[in-house]
């Protein structure tokens, strides 16, 4: 069969046998507008994965089936949305976006529940809500939810898809975008098609990756990276029941989907957009960079991976050209700027500019913060960056080691300095994290902990140290300080911005002790909540310390929604003529500026004028103090920690 027939004729074709009579015909006129504009994309992306494969056409058609499918369950409110995003594609610029990132039973502990803190989320000024996987999953040890049993199930503790369509909907109203996880590079070993599979049926055998002996696993693990050593050594699980081999990247009841299979795209499409008319406005792409394997590779970042990736945007903007893609690339940082397209994702967390806060927070320097950033923080003007601090997974120190070979930096050791500072085995370090995945083979590893206890907050609650505890909280402050004015989405993650300490509980629980990330997966609960919006007064240092986070960074986010110049603007990262200190400069198409400057260190820093020149005015406000600072005058002096956001008068 030729392929070489052109996408023109091939949609044609498709159309002409394809039953539209169930869509209204407004649908219908949309459905069919849509495919003309994006169906030759999706044509090439598809032909050039599956065109070898003698029933690609079939494959394609069913897909085109699935598409329509698709549109006649949409809901017509987000059909209205879907207009007026189209509209207004860059909504993600605007300085009015701020996201929080939560588990619903840490927060909740039901769906229903959550309602009751749209208020919070409301005083702190989140306008975007990630809830963390909640669909169907495996008893007991679940990965955090990121083993997914069916997509189209609510966990029954947390409620029903009726119970979370409606929360959407609330938060709609409210104009806050609910953000969903879409799960694509594996499912658990307990959904359907898992089960099929095991029950010994070929065609959901090829969902999988299925090997009988260990020859080909052998191969492929040459060149592999192993990512839960701590759980299981290399990336294959021997099925007892199958006697097989399966692809298990991650948790061995987390079954690797075989995207080499056209029915496994289309099985996905029609799930992906399932969870898009659920009402989310954007889909957490989840180890994305793991989705297609090729022997003799690491089997990250494959050039297909992306070509996969592009095609499911077409079916977005097919169907609900709303929902947007975020990249959860934990990946080298030239990897991951590539996901980062309007054609693919247009939202990417930026994990370089989190691991090197962290850097420069221990070494007090800013060297490699500076020079990555100005690598790597450019990106398109039709996408951006999701700007974080902490979440519910590891910090890996992902920096290029070629820039840190560039400053004279060993990057393997400076690694191994950075684990040490963050685990408490370096004398003089503030911080209580806890060491994760360390790697026997590789001495490789991960630190977990929460944002306070990583900043110094328990260490300083502890011995009653209150210049600790000021520090500790001004650390914080630092670092989502920078989230919020550099250019992007701050997603804050919750339980952050009350300060929690890290929860050790889970090392009492078998499910989880194992998996050390449950140490930063700690609950908000009532009486934090209560605290933060002032209906009840701290009765401890603890709580003082708490209630100081949330209203610091509130304040911040206050700031920011007030001031366009952290929207829609250019970020340039300048070099700050002070090793202690990071700096960067916001312009906008209005011709408004804003210089910000960092101290990471606990020493008074003096900064040259020569600074505030890239500003070209006599005179700038400090957006955070309100202070009008000169120019002119001598060198400007940053006290401990501080920021300063300075927008040209
Ligand atoms: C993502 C999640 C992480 C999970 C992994 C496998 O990286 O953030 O929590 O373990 O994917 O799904
Ligand atoms: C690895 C993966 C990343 C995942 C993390 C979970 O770093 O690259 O996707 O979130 O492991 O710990």
């Amino acid at each position: 069969m030729s392929y070489a027939a052109d996408s023109g004729v091939c949609l044609d074709r498709i159309l002409a046998s394809t039953d539209l009579s169930a869509l209204s015909k407004k649908d219908a006129t949309t459905f069919t507008r849509r495919l003309k504009e994006h169906f030759p994309r999706l044509f090439d992306k598809y032909t050039y994965v599956y065109g070898h494969q003698y029933d690609c056409y079939f494959h394609l058609q069913k897909l085109v089936e699935i598409l329509r499918d698709g549109l006649k369950s949409r809901k017509p409110a987000l059909k209205r949305l879907d207009n007026e995003r189209l509209r207004n594609p860059l909504w993600y610029r605007d300085e009015e976006q701020v996201g929080m990132a939560c588990y619903v039973d840490l927060m909740g502990p039901t769906l229903n529940d959550l309602h009751d803190k749209i208020p919070y989320f409301k005083s702190l000024g989140v306008t975007y809500v990630h809830l963390m996987p909640l669909y169907d999953a495996p008893k007991g040890d679940s990965d955090g939810g990121y083993a997914v049993s069916d997509y189209r199930k609510v966990n029954p503790t947390l409620g029903t898809v009726k119970d979370l369509e409606k929360l959407a909907s609330a938060l709609q109203k409210e104009g806050i975008n609910l953000v969903l996880d879409f799960v694509f590079n594996h499912t658990s070993d307990e959904h359907a098609w898992a089960k099929a599979a095991l029950a010994g049926e070929k065609q959901f055998q090829d969902y999988y990756y299925l090997f009988d002996d260990r020859t080909i696993p052998d191969q492929y693990e040459h060149t592999l990276r192993e990512i839960f050593p701590q759980v299981r050594r290399g990336s294959f699980t021997f099925n007892e029941q199958i006697e097989k081999w399966v692809w298990t990247t991650f948790n061995s009841f987390q079954w690797d989907l075989n995207y080499s299979n056209p029915e496994v795209f289309n099985a996905i499409t029609s799930e992906m957009l399932f969870l898009a008319n659920i009402g989310s406005a954007a889909l957490r792409l989840d180890a994305l960079a793991f989705i297609w394997k090729e022997l003799g590779t690491n089997c990250e970042n494959q050039e297909k991976a992306h070509v996969l990736i592009q095609a499911f945007n077409c079916c977005l903007q097919i169907v609900a050209p709303a929902v947007v893609f975020k990249s959860e690339a934990i990946v080298h940082p030239d990897e991951v700027l590539k996901y980062i397209d309007k054609d693919e994702c247009q939202l990417s967390y930026n994990p370089l500019l989190m691991a090197l806060l962290w850097n420069s927070l221990a070494t007090r320097k800013t060297r490699l913060l500076t020079r990555s950033m100005k690598k790597s923080f450019s990106i398109s003007e039709n996408c951006t960056w999701v700007n974080y601090v902490r979440c519910h997974d590891d910090i890996g120190w992902t920096f290029d080691d070629a820039v840190a070979n560039e400053l004279g930096i060993n990057a393997f050791d400076h690694r191994h300095f950075l684990n040490q500072f963050y685990t408490g085995r370096f004398e003089g370090s503030f911080a209580n994290g806890v060491p994760f995945a360390e790697n026997p083979s590789n001495g490789d590893c991960r630190v977990c902990g929460s944002l306070a206890s990583l900043c110094g907050l328990e260490g300083a609650l502890k011995s009653n140290d209150s210049k600790g505890i000021d520090d500790a909280v001004k650390r914080m402050m630092l670092l989502y300080g920078i989230t919020f004015s550099i250019g992007g989405i701050p997603l804050l993650y919750s339980s952050d911005e009350v300060g929690k300490l890290n929860d050790y509980s889970y090392r009492f629980d078998d499910t989880k002790k194992h998996d050390d990330r449950w140490v930063n997966r700690i609950a908000v609960t009532r009486a934090d909540t209560e605290l933060a919006l002032g209906n009840t007064s701290p009765a401890n240092p603890t709580e003082t310390a708490s209630l100081r986070v949330f209203n610091g960074l509130r304040k911040m986010i206050a700031i920011r929604k007030q001031n366009a110049i952290f929207g829609q603007s250019s970020t340039q990262i300048l070099d700050a003529d002070n090793h202690h200190c990071f700096a960067f400069l916001r312009e906008n198409t209005q011709g408004h500026k804003l210089l910000v400057i960092c101290n990471f260190s606990e020493h008074v820093q003096t900064i040259q004028r020569s600074l505030l020149a890239t500003l070209k005015g006599a005179s700038s406000r400090d957006l955070l103090t309100d202070e009008t600072v000169e120019m002119n005058a001598s060198p400007l002096l940053l006290e401990p920690f501080q920021q300063m956001w300075l927008l040209a008068d």
